[in-house]
């Protein structure tokens, strides 16, 4: 049941509010055509929603959305006036109203305003979950979020190794940084490597260390970072990117603890934990030999997935307005706002570059945007875009026809994706989408694909 309270000092409308509310039988409709007795009202219930008139005699919509915020700072309020103007509007909205529907307006819109709050508010159900400062900062308001960090609470003291898969940008660093704060190891080094950063023999003597005179440049003897990274952790970012001497090399360390330099014949003892993070599928690594199953089932002893953003939308909302508040207090200036409407098209993509493609489009119209009020012709097309189904255009096509129409543009927005994402490197890109050279490159021909070689 949600509790509804509306409030105009126009009886007719009044009835006629109530008359269209009425027809959603989970809602329970308080309605007052005085303003003042709407506030007494208030002051001792909570409302779910409220749709209140701007101007009424003696007091203002905004009085009834400053008192509903009041009490519920997650009542959906609705502003309503025959005199809307867009800075009443903006007014409003920067009080916290919902949105603003101005007069005459079809009980269609009504609805339409009134879904789009549920929706979007329900994203905002933040349950008080346990505050570990060690967590803070990190959103955790979907159900799938919140099993993630309730796996890296129970795993962290352990001294297990870790496997984190996720797609890029879905924050595997910052939970590796969390098992970190939270592990018996914290007050000792975090040390991250990108696995696919360096060339083979640089990434070793990085890794391992080298002795004085190991090779050309070797200069004077370094410890390696696995030494650096003694009694704390050490993370292995892109670990599916290990070529394969290296993977027998850290399989050896992990099984007997000790490590050796190169150009040495002593040996050390490493006292680390290892968390790897990959954003591959690594049992197709595996089966097609290009990762060791040994090494696999060694890292993979617990593993972690965090889902992509498309998959857990509530975390979207809360994302944004933790980046909007830091923007804000790092320029000092005034929040700036979302029109519902941007909010939904935000909530509606699907953010193949997740969280972190989240940060740069925030960054970006935040900047870009001199309003105080982001509406969703200031966001970046694709996400400001309409994600249809299907093109309306095509349904009066013959059946073969439409097909071959979607799949033409599936395959050309497939491939252009995973071109752009490997620099328009052939190999990769067929390793990534499970295809062969040769389809690739038919498909790049048969769309005239025009990319980087
Ligand atoms: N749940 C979250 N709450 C707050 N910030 C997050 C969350 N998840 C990711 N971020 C932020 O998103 C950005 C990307 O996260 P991170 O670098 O950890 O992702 P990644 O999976 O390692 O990405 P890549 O695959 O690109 O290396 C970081 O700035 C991180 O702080
Ligand atoms: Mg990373």
């Amino acid at each position: 049941m949600k509790r509804v309270l509306i409030v105009d000092d126009e009886l007719n409308m009044l009835e006629s509010l109530h008359k269209i509310l009425s027809y959603r039988k989970d809602f329970q409709i308080s309605a007052f055509n005085d303003p003042a007795k709407a506030l007494k009202e208030l002051s001792k219930n909570k409302f779910d929603i409220v749709i209140s008139d701007l101007r009424m005699e003696n007091h203002s919509g905004i009085d009834i959305l400053q008192a509903s915020l009041k009490k519920n700072p997650a009542t959906i309020v609705i502003i309503i006036s025959g005199y809307g103007t867009i800075e009443s509007s903006v007014e409003a909205i920067k009080l916290g109203a919902f949105d603003f529907i101005e007069k005459p307006f079809t009980s269609k819109k009504l609805f339409e305003v009134i879904d789009r709050g549920l929706l979007i508010k329900n994203q905002f159900s933040v349950d008080e979950t346990e505050d570990i400062p060690e967590l803070r900062g990190i959103v955790q308001n979907s159900p799938a979020m919140k099993e993630v960090l309730n796996l890296v609470r129970r795993i962290s003291p352990s001294e297990m190794n870790v496997l984190i898969y996720g797609e890029s940008g879905t924050g595997k660093e910052l939970l590796a940084r969390a098992i970190h704060k939270l592990s018996k190891g914290k007050n000792n080094p975090f040390v991250p490597v990108n696995c696919g950063a360096l060339p083979e023999q640089l990434f070793e003597s990085e890794l391992f260390g080298h002795e004085k005179g190991a090779f050309t440049g070797a200069v004077k003897t370094k410890p390696g970072l696995l030494e650096f990274a003694e009694g704390g952790t050490f993370f292995f970012d892109e670990i599916g990117e290990l070529t394969t001497a290296l993977q027998v090399k850290l399989l050896r360390m992990l099984e007997e603890r000790k490590i050796r330099r190169v150009g040495g014949s002593n040996e050390i003892s490493i006292n680390v934990r290892i968390i790897a993070a990959t954003n591959k599928n690594l049992e197709n690594l595996v089966s097609e030999g290009t990762f060791r199953d040994d090494l696999f089932y060694r890292l993979n002893n617990m593993k972690i997935e965090v889902p992509p953003l498309r998959e857990r939308k509530e975390d979207i909302m809360p994302l944004i307005n933790q980046y909007i508040q830091l923007l804000c207090s790092n320029k000092g200036e005034k929040q700036k706002h979302f029109t519902p409407e941007a909010e939904v098209a935000l909530i509606n993509y699907a953010w193949p570059g997740n969280v972190r493609e989240l940060q740069n489009v925030i960054n970006r119209t935040y900047f870009l945007c001199p309003n105080e009020l982001i509406t969703i012709d200031d966001l970046p097309i694709p996400v400001s875009k309409k994600q249809e189904i299907i093109d309306k255009s095509i349904i009066t096509l013959s059946y073969k026809e439409a097909k071959e129409r979607v799949l033409e543009s599936f395959e050309i927005e497939y491939l252009t994706y995973h071109l752009k994402r490997n620099n328009g490197n052939i190999t990769k890109t067929a390793d990534e989408c499970g295809l062969d050279r040769r389809s690739i490159h038919r498909l790049i021909s048969r769309y005239n694909i025009l990319f980087k070689d």
